[in-house]
Formats: structure tokens, C-alpha cells, sequence
């Protein structure tokens, strides 16, 4: 059996043909190429940075992609146990946190879109489309729920929750594609 690898984010078809778009990516056909094998050995491609060489910068993103993964399930931790123990301060607390979300989000489309150049070639596919626009809407969630929060009246509380689990739902999105992509060459398909 013939197998083919996406070569913008790493997945293995394994057919006659290349599938006619990668289920990881979105990449289409044309992206694939057949996958060399050496006796019994399979020629992988890394496709991030990594080993004794890749220094802190090379990972940039994926550290601080892991801010809002991490911090938005906290602040609703921190609400909840709010809530349950009357502890007010911890309102404060969130809005802390959520303002650290919004302020990581630029430094993570810039370190993101070096990594789609470096590692993926720039290749306009559908992943790197979803995973700016979630960003891009990551943020103005964040600058919508700190405006609400700090210049709207206690009526505007509803609002200001329903922004926050906006930002849980966009941040988790983006892990998601996020973990897609850089486990996509673990992805393997008989067709
Ligand atoms: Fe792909």
C-alpha cells in the first residue's frame, strides 16, 4: 500500500492516491507527496523544531499558545468558587487573568504566523485560516469582556459572563487545531 504525506502539516494517507484534501488541514491533493521508505524503516519529516538545537524562541508559540488554554478554564474556576464562598476578591482576580489573555493574543497570531511560514511554508490552507480568525476573535472578546467589566454597570454581568465563555470556546477551538496540526503526522488513513 502506497502511502502519501501531507506536506503541510505532516498526516499519512495511506492509498493508491492521495486523498483529495488533507482531513487534518484542508491542504488539497496537489500538497501530498509519496512517503519514501527505507527497509522497514519509515523517512519521517519533523515538522516543528525540536531536539538539542530548537532553543526557548523556537517554541515561542507553543508556550504562549498555552496562556489561554490554561488561564480561561481558571477564570471560570475562580468565578465558580467565587460565587460558592461569597469571596469577592476573586472577581478582580478574573479580570486580571482575562486582561493577560487578551495581551498574550497579539504576541501569539505574530509567533503563530512565523510558525506557519517556518514550518508549514505559508501555505494558504483552511487550519491556518480558522486558527487566525479564532485568535482575532479571542481578542476582541477579551477587549469587549474588560470594557463591559470595567466601564459597563453591574446590569451589563450577564454580557460580561457570556464574552468570558466566548473566550473559553475560542481558546479551546484553538488548541484543538493547534494539537491537530502538530500531531497531524501521528494521523494515519487507509483509503
Ligand atoms: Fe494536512
Amino acid at each position: 500500500m502506497k502511502k502519501w504525506r501531507c506536506t503541510v502539516c505532516g498526516y499519512i494517507h495511506e492509498g493508491e492516491e492521495p486523498p483529495a484534501v488533507c482531513p487534518v488541514c484542508g491542504a488539497d491533493r496537489s500538497r501530498f507527496e509519496p512517503v519514501v521508505e527505507t527497509e522497514g524503516e519509515e523517512v519521517d519529516q519533523p515538522v516543528a523544531a525540536s531536539g538539542p538545537g530548537a532553543s526557548v524562541a523556537d517554541h515561542l508559540h507553543p508556550i504562549l499558545a498555552h496562556f489561554p488554554n490554561g488561564l480561561m478554564p481558571s477564570v471560570f474556576f475562580l468565578l465558580i468558587a467565587g460565587w460558592l464562598f461569597g469571596r469577592g476578591g476573586l472577581d478582580e482576580a478574573v479580570l486580571w487573568l482575562v486582561g493577560l489573555v487578551t495581551a498574550v493574543v497579539p504576541l501569539n497570531l505574530l509567533t503563530g504566523i512565523r510558525d506557519w511560514k517556518r514550518f508549514h511554508g505559508g501555505v494558504s490552507a483552511p487550519i491556518f485560516h480558522r486558527k487566525i480568525i479564532l485568535a482575532v476573535l479571542l481578542g476582541l472578546l477579551g477587549l469587549a469582556a474588560l470594557s463591559v467589566r470595567l466601564f459597563g454597570g453591574e446590569g451589563l454581568y450577564p454580557v460580561y459572563l457570556f464574552l468570558l465563555a466566548g473566550m473559553l470556546a475560542a481558546s479551546a477551538a484553538l488548541g484543538y487545531l493547534g494539537g491537530q496540526l502538530m500531531f497531524g503526522s501521528g494521523h494515519r488513513d487507509r483509503g
